[in-house]
């Protein structure tokens, strides 16, 4: 993709309701540049901002990040400890200028595995935020779709256990009830970043009939520019949903 886009002219009738985002190519960035892979993840960080910055300012309703995966935990423990720090300095310093922008802070994925002193910032600013009524920024955090669809299905399982529920009679919705998603709508669109095509355990239920774009970039040089584009992607594919095209 180039650098130099032409801003998009987008249609604010048909803006996706919910963008999701894998933020792929923080080592490889690092690495073209001659420089250890933190420095990728710190850029990296800067990118979050302008993407949460831009996707409130047109219009979006969702923006889902993908920060780190339940696969992610293989990595070598001193980068795992430099990523739980930059999301410690994330949470400490955004959470005032998200809160004054009208953003409500939420945070999925599996808590038992992350650090306490992080599982107590993620839980204040979720608390500090929750009354907002702009955009919804999710991070996906410590999480995996193969887990999340797991805990859905042990959550039912339960229930039907405890005679509350009867195996009949479970819906589609029932099991989407009980992913840590069910407050938001499926992500209409997916962006990945760094090249590679694939979603790496990323909202497998939930990407049923999302749009994906894959982006020659890496996560650092992300920008408004990207996610313009990106929506005015979007805008020109025809969703049929199984259905003939209208
Ligand atoms: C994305 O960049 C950040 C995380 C997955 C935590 P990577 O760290 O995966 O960078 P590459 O893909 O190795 O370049
Ligand atoms: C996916 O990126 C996870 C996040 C962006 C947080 P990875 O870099 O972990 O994915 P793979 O290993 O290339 O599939
Ligand atoms: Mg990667």
């Amino acid at each position: 993709m180039e650098a130099d886009l032409p801003s998009a002219r987008l249609d604010a009738a048909v803006l996706p309701r919910h963008v999701a985002i894998i933020m792929d190519g923080n080592g490889r960035w690092a690495r073209q540049r001659g420089q250890p892979r933190v420095f990728g993840h710190r850029r990296g960080a800067e990118a979050v901002r302008r993407a949460v910055t831009a996707a409130a300012e047109i219009g979006i309703g969702y923006l889902t990040l993908f920060a780190f995966s339940s696969e992610n935990w293989r990595r070598p423990a001193e980068e795992v400890g430099e990523l739980m720090g930059l999301l410690r300095v994330y949470l400490r310093k955004e959470i005032a200028e998200l809160h004054r922008n009208d953003v409500r802070l939420r945070v999925i994925g599996n808590r038992q595995k992350l650090p306490a002193d992080v599982v107590s910032l993620i839980d204040g600013a979720e608390a500090q935020t929750k009354d907002n009524t702009g955009l919804t920024f999710t991070i996906a955090l410590s999480y995996g779709a193969h887990e999340e669809i797991t805990e859905a299905a042990r959550a039912l399982a339960l229930e039907v256990a405890a005679g509350r529920l009867s195996a009949d009679a479970i819906t589609p919705e029932m099991l989407a009830g009980k992913l840590f998603t069910a407050y938001m709508p499926d992500p209409d669109l997916i962006i990945r970043t760094s090249g590679e095509q694939r979603l790496s355990n990323f909202m497998l239920w939930q990407a049923a009939y999302a749009e994906f774009l894959f982006l020659d970039i890496h996560w650092p040089d992300f920008d408004r520019s990207h996610l313009e584009h990106a929506v005015g992607e979007f805008q020109r594919r025809d969703r049929r949903y199984g259905a003939v095209a209208g």
